[in-house]
């Protein structure tokens, strides 16, 4: 069943320099307890699609066009009021960095107990503190624990707590903006771990956003790979990372040592990204891309069908 539908989806902010258009037609659409992985390089949109996705986003920045239907209601047609009712109870989020936003004055537990109580007004304080010990049972992290203030925890534990806070209203979908970046790689993987385990657990769907293509290797059932704010390929994860076909997919897949197998030599992606104000007319990969031929410069590619669930934007890949 899907639960997240989004059809051509396009923001951009308000620059003293123009209008950078940061997420430009984003069509994609996730299944109840799936997971879905959104990669590419630092700048490409990911943050700005999953703020877009919660509309959270600054105040200069712009939604253009699109839908984004979460169990059969646009989300951009709901009043903000509306949409508060649907923010961490229906959909939740976890930050970029968040586990540095928890305020060190306070008990972690606190902060959650905290938060949960802002959700659910008719909750008293000793029930939320409850639902707090359960959560830190859930996410691993020991009862002793819960009267510490935020810099006597690990940066593991810090994170667990958040993912903690994402999970206390039982929502449908969490969006995890770079959740491990932080960590060190061994944490990292048990925190990986531990999302999977809940997820399967609840039966959440997960986006899971990452400029690491090996993290959401390990977790995600689809991936979405986006370059210069469009997303260039999407499928199943055994599609994309063994059938790539989108020429920046096959650049990024090489610059990465192998997930599995023997090493290999890294192959960094020459060039840069385009500037987003002023993007190219057609392809926004083609100046680093080695097939680009005239047309690829002249024309804007169309997103199709390079297999029953796989697609992608390139004129050669069809
Ligand atoms: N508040 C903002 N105002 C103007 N431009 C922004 C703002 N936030 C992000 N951008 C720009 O939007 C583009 C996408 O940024 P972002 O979504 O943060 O990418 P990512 O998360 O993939 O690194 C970048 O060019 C970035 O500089
Ligand atoms: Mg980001």
């Amino acid at each position: 069943m899907t639960l997240l539908e989004v059809e051509d989806l396009s923001i951009g902010y308000h620059t003293r320099k123009g209008f950078r258009r940061a997420v430009e037609g984003v069509s994609f659409s996730l299944g109840a307890g799936r997971s879905l992985g959104f990669v590419g390089e630092s700048g490409c949109g990911k943050t700005t699609l999953g703020m877009g996705l919660m509309r959270l986003l600054p105040p200069n920045a712009l939604i253009t066009k699109g839908r984004v239907t979460f169990e059969g209601t646009d989300l951009l047609d709901l009043l903000e009021e509306e949409m508060r009712g649907v923010r961490w109870k229906k959909i939740s989020m976890i930050f970029q960095a968040a586990m540095n936003a928890l305020n060190p004055v306070h008990r972690v537990a606190d902060q959650i107990a905290e938060a949960i109580m802002a959700h659910s007004h008719s909750l008293q304080k000793i029930e939320a503190t409850q639902k707090v010990e359960a959560l830190f049972q859930l996410v691993g992290i020991p009862k002793n624990r819960m009267r510490d203030y935020p810099h006597q925890y690990s940066g593991g534990m810090k994170q667990r707590a958040i993912i903690a806070m994402a999970l206390a209203c039982r929502p449908k979908l969490i969006i995890a903006d770079e959740p491990t970046t932080a960590l060190d790689v061994i944490v990292q993987d048990q925190i990986l771990e531990e999302t999977r385990n809940l997820q399967k657990e609840f039966g959440v769907a997960i986006i899971f956003i990452s400029h690491d293509i090996a993290i959401v290797a390990d977790v995600c059932h689809d991936i979405g790979i986006m370059y210069a704010g469009q997303l260039v390929e999407y499928g199943p994860r055994t599609e994309v990372f063994d059938h790539p076909v989108h020429p920046y997919t096959q650049a990024l897949l090489a610059s990465y040592p192998a997930l599995t197998g023997p090493k290999s030599r890294l192959k960094p992606i020459p060039g840069e990204m385009p500037n987003l104000i002023n993007p190219p007319e057609g392809c926004r990969f083609c100046d680093r891309c080695p097939r680009a031929t005239a047309a690829c410069r002249r024309e804007a590619p169309v997103w199709a069908a390079v297999g029953p669930e796989h697609h992608a934007l390139c004129a050669k890949c069809r």
